[in-house]
């Protein structure tokens, strides 16, 4: 047994190689470098700080670490599988660099909340960047909003025409699916912004730490109470993948419905070529790629988060190896979603075109006003079941005749109810139809006018929390 192991002298043969290899993490979480660092350095701080080493020493470790941080950087720092993990390979190049004084690093320290705490260091900055991509990719569908508050886009329910609407009011839905991500993961940002760092292994430690002196160091709200739950909890990490998976619902729903828009029989949206692929056989096909991807991507972001619900389940406290998979699942989601946000935003801000000739077609060429043929004559005192039946009617005899709610004329219309008047053409043209709705959060334009403006002031003053 070498000394460069991590485990003490207790072993008396060396792991088996392929066992080895199947306990080490160092393959993937090198991700964690920076933050294992960043850790160190606060840990090392603590420790002079602290007088459980003495303040040389303490320098020699920060420089130490930091060297550590420059080699990596500069592409000089690879540890191999030997070095089991990257806080095993950290201190053993530390020793290496700065000597003896490399071994007292680890005192009053565990790789257990060691990892919890570059973990939650990780997640925290990720989140902040997903943050900040959902506020472009909002910021964008913004843009588009506020320029077609009165381009109309058939509105569903079913995949069936109901009502038209507002393409803007259309795109505010998705703004405001991004707006509670945006709200979700700043929460989850503040409960993954605790310190599990001198939880030890478990239990505490027998040296006179300050826990909330590396808390602060490493600008962590506050610290663990319980030092098993600061090992073992992984809740932050659940919720994370949570608020992931529902960033990735509103991408994948956003991308079910332009690949529909971008197909033959909607025609409501051109992909550009940039954002879009042909087929290696049929050289008419344009492909919508990425919103298919981000569709597809969406169920291994799902995938991560039941395996990570279900390495917990069972689990005795306090760390348990099983731990140590919750980080692929992490960083997997980490890419995904940033990828996919990446994605999204460039189709939607310069790869696609909403075709507004053809949407004001479709909205002409239904009978998505029937309800406010029903609406018109409630307004006039018949109530509305009565009224609606009475549409209903009409509907059918405009299909028998192959005829549209617009085709028919005014002595059909009074034959049908004396309450029609030639008004009755201009309650049922698309325009006067989405513009009547004009309740609150409807699809009215004035409306969607307050609510772009809403949601422009949310966006510059949510955007610095
Ligand atoms: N590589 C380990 C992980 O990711 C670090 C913690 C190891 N702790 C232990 N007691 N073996 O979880």
């Amino acid at each position: 047994m070498t000394e460069q192991t991590t485990w003490s002298q207790r072993f008396e043969s060396a792991l088996h190689p392929a066992i080895a290899c199947f306990n080490a993490s160092i393959g993937f979480d090198i991700e964690l470098i920076e933050y294992d660092l960043t850790g160190s350095v606060a840990h090392a701080k603590m420790l002079a700080h602290t007088g459980i080493i003495s303040p040389e020493e303490g320098e020699k470790l920060v420089a130490g670490l930091e060297q550590i941080r420059q080699e990596y950087r500069q592409g000089n720092f690879n540890p191999g599988i030997d070095a089991e993990d990257v806080h095993f390979a950290v201190e053993r190049r530390l020793t290496e660099i700065a000597g003896d004084v490399g071994k007292k690093l680890h005192t009053a320290r565990s790789r257990n909340d060691q990892v919890g705490t570059d973990t939650r260091l990780y997640l925290r900055a990720q989140i902040s960047q997903i943050r900040i991509q959902l506020r472009e990719f909002q910021s964008v569908l913004l843009n588009i909003a506020e320029a077609n508050v009165e381009t109309l886009i058939p509105g569903y329910t079913h995949l069936q025409r109901a009502q038209p609407l507002s393409l803007a009011h259309h795109l505010l839905a998705y703004f405001e699916m991004l707006q509670r991500d945006w709200e979700r993961l700043g929460e989850i940002a503040q409960r993954v912004n605790t310190s599990p760092l001198g939880c030890g292994a478990l239990a505490g430690t027998t040296f006179p730490i300050d826990r909330h002196y590396t808390a602060s160091l490493l600008e962590f709200a506050g610290v663990y109470r319980n030092s098993l739950d600061g090992v073992s909890d992984r809740d932050f990490a659940i919720e994370f993948l949570c608020a992931a998976s529902l960033i990735l619902v509103h991408l994948s729903r956003l991308s079910e419905e332009i690949i529909l828009w971008a197909s033959q029989e909607f025609g409501f949206v051109t992909l550009k070529d940039t954002c879009s692929t042909g087929s290696s056989i049929m050289p008419q096909k344009k492909n919508p790629d990425v919103p298919e991807l981000v569709r597809g991507k969406t169920g291994r972001v799902f995938g991560h988060l039941q395996a990570m619900l279900v390495l917990m389940k069972g689990l005795p406290l306090a760390y348990n190896k099983d731990l140590q998979e919750d980080k692929e699942a992490l960083f997997d989601t980490v890419k995904t979603v940033t990828g996919c946000l990446e994605a999204m935003t460039i189709l939607l801000r310069e790869g696609m075109e909403f075709k507004s000739e053809r949407l004001a077609e479709a909205v002409d060429e239904d009978f998505s006003n029937a309800t406010d043929v029903a609406d018109y004559l409630a307004s006039k005192g018949i109530p509305f079941r009565e009224a609606y039946n009475l549409v209903g009617k009409v509907v059918r005899t405009c299909l028998q005749s192959d005829k549209l709610l617009k085709d028919l004329s005014l002595e059909e219309w009074q034959a049908l109810h004396p309450a029609f008047e030639g008004d009755i053409y201009q309650a049922i043209a698309p325009t006067q139809v989405v513009a009547a709705r004009n309740s609150y959060g409807g699809t009215g334009f004035e409306q969607v006018r307050q609510a772009l403006q809403e949601a422009r002031d949310r966006l510059v003053s949510g955007s610095s929390s």
